[in-house]
């Protein structure tokens, strides 16, 4: 059966009620609930006992206030979808509960994984995302959390503040879902017109090219070739395309073989901003 709660305290009473063998399985969301975020929580349900689900935008991670007031809120259709899980708990708060009155960010020293790619473009961005996941931690106290190679960035964000805060969860990464097209499931993606939707896919397609040419072809060379193909479409314009380490996220200039590279993409279709990214070996 489906629970839900808005408030902090209904909440945490009613989980330390449960057996205390229960496992909790954690997937924080913001909402506008679609397959990438179902598979997250198909995983967390193959692994624990009960599952939290937190339904939260939170505002401190928006850098723009228009991309925060255009964020699709869809709460009446993400229970819908919820409700057919077993042993569910849906934690949908307000943003006063959640930060207690004071809605404002912690700062926080990620060790330089905050100042590139989304840290560089949404100034900002981690530290409401840091200020939020670890607040939800402290409320929900899961065992295991999961977090989607979507946003692989803020996935070794979540695991350096775990390392920080000796937070007692454990991170479990989830792959990234994909339309049956290519394009990487996202709630923005509902806003896209018909004919940006069509080109979505383009975004992948040049990251599975991308990761061909990584075999033989240099770092700037690959780099190169990928702002040709976005300089050339007139749907979609490239942010930033960028090959980093995997651990430091430090883009990289010369490869080696002992180090495990991954791509990573920003594009804008109209005011919309898509990301995405791609093992490269
Ligand atoms: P949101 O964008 O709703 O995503 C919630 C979780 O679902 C994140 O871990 C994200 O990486 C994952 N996810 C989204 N699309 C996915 C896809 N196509 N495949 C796999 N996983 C996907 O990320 C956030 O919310 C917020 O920053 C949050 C962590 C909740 C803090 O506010």
């Amino acid at each position: 059966m489906m629970k839900v709660f808005n408030k902090n305290k209904l909440l945490q009473d009613y989980l330390s009620s449960l057996d205390s063998s229960t496992s909790i399985g954690f997937v924080p969301t913001m909402g506008a609930l679609h397959k990438g975020h179902m598979s997250l929580i198909e995983k967390a349900k193959k692994e624990n006992d009960c599952i939290v689900v937190s339904i939260f935008v939170n505002p401190t991670q928006f850098d723009k206030k228009e991309d925060l007031t255009n964020y699709p809120k869809t709460l009446d259709q993400d229970l819908e979808l919820l409700k057919t899980i077993d042993c569910i708990i849906v934690f949908a708060p307000n943003a006063n509960e959640i930060y207690e009155g004071n809605i404002t960010s912690t700062l926080f020293d990620f060790d330089g994984l905050e100042f590139v790619m989304e840290g560089e473009h949404r100034k900002g961005h981690f530290d409401g995302v840091g200020t939020i996941v670890k607040r939800l931690f402290e409320i929900v106290k899961p065992h295991k959390a999961y977090f989607g190679e979507k946003d692989f960035q803020q996935l070794q964000i979540i695991k350096k503040l775990v390392q920080k805060y000796q937070l007692p969860v454990e991170i479990v990464p989830c792959e990234i879902y994909r339309e049956k097209d290519g394009l990487a499931m996202s709630s923005r993606n509902v806003r896209l017109t018909e004919i940006q939707r069509k080109e979505a896919p383009f975004i992948y397609k040049t990251l599975t090219k991308a990761r061909k040419k990584f075999e033989k072809k240099s770092v700037s060379e690959v780099i190169n070739w990928v702002e040709k193909q976005f300089e050339k479409n007139e749907i979609l314009k490239l942010e930033y395309f960028e090959i980093a380490d995997i651990h430091t996220l430090k883009p990289t200039e010369f490869k080696n073989d002992e180090t495990s590279y991954r791509a990573f993409i920003a594009v804008f279709a109209g005011s919309i901003r898509l990301i995405d990214n791609i093992a490269l070996n």
